[in-house]
């Protein structure tokens, strides 16, 4: 027998699910209310499962299958973040037992919400990679020649670095913050995608670049190569929607389920900021 879930009082015989549905992009949210039989040690992308077996909400009427992300199944990807009970994280790792233990009338289950909706609960979550590219996110390679081993990681950055490394680019970090607003641009008549496209990528490198990609510029400083690109990272947080940005309302690293030090990243950032921008006037 499995043991009840402390705070959650006695197993229910069914789960009341409150969705928040959009049949496409900007289209008109509304909700939608599904019932499905209670089983313990449900997560909630089995709930979302259930839902679309039944297909028929509440009212007993028969509807299309939610549409949610999903990949890894064991929050590594990223892909499967939402609001759910109106906080951001992961629906593969939302244990409903310990959701029912908190609140045993419903779940709710939202879209994030700086991203475009591309229905029901799947957003668009293109800005939050196109912030990785602004701050040149990677370590660079300028062969695929075998060149042997690479330098040496000291301990001590090994230390600093493997926390920041286990990013998943989720964007609950992005969704919790103040400063990083929702860009949600519609494609013109007439407007080719190609000229569309290049809109979007623009308006998105004016907005906040947000903690993730702050904290990735951070982690490839401290990378015996990825370093070959620091002054480049630290002039693209120096511009518009960069470091400076940042309220420091803290909600970032509240959020963020890997527990990655954001506010850290953040004030390096600032300081390795300020130390460029006196370099660059001495460059001058
Ligand atoms: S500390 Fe900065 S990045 Fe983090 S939530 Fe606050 S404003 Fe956003
Ligand atoms: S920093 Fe944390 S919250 Fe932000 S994208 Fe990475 S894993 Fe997600
Ligand atoms: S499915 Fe990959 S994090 Fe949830």
């Amino acid at each position: 027998m499995i043991a009840l879930e402390p705070g959650l009082k006695k197993r229910p015989e069914y789960i009341n699910v409150r969705v928040r549905r959009q049949d496409g992009p900007g289209m008109e949210p509304y909700w939608e209310l599904h019932k499905i039989k209670y089983e313990p040690e449900l997560n909630v992308i089995t709930v979302l499962q259930r839902i679309a077996q039944q297909a028929k909400t509440v009212d007993g009427n028969v509807v299309a299958p939610i549409a949610w992300d999903c990949g890894c199944l064991e929050e590594v990807c990223g892909s499967c973040t939402m609001l759910i009970n109106g906080r951001v994280r992961q629906s593969c790792s939302a244990l409903v037992d310990r959701l029912l233990a908190d609140n045993a009338d419903e779940i709710v289950l939202e879209p994030m919400s700086k991203f475009p909706v591309i229905r029901d609960l799947m957003v668009d979550r293109q800005r939050l990679f196109r912030s990785l590219q602004r701050v040149k996110a990677w370590v660079p390679v300028d062969s695929y020649f075998n060149l042997g081993a690479g330098e040496r990681i000291l301990r001590d950055t090994q230390e600093q670095n493997y926390p920041l490394s286990q990013c998943m680019s989720c964007g609950c970090c992005l969704d919790a913050c103040p400063q990083f607003n929702k860009i949600e641009l519609t494609q013109n008549d007439g407007e080719s995608d190609e000229a569309f496209e290049k809109r979007k990528l623009e308006s998105f490198d004016e907005g906040f670049v947000g903690a993730h990609a702050i904290s990735q510029a951070m982690l490839f400083n401290n990378h015996p190569t990825g370093k070959a690109l620091a002054g480049e990272r630290l002039e693209a947080l120096m511009g518009p929607g960069g470091v400076a940005a940042c309220g420091n309302a803290q909600n970032c690293v509240s959020v963020c389920p890997k527990e990655i030090p954001l506010t850290t990243s953040i004030a390096r950032a600032g300081r390795a900021t300020t130390i460029q921008a006196v370099k660059n006037w001495f460059d001058k």
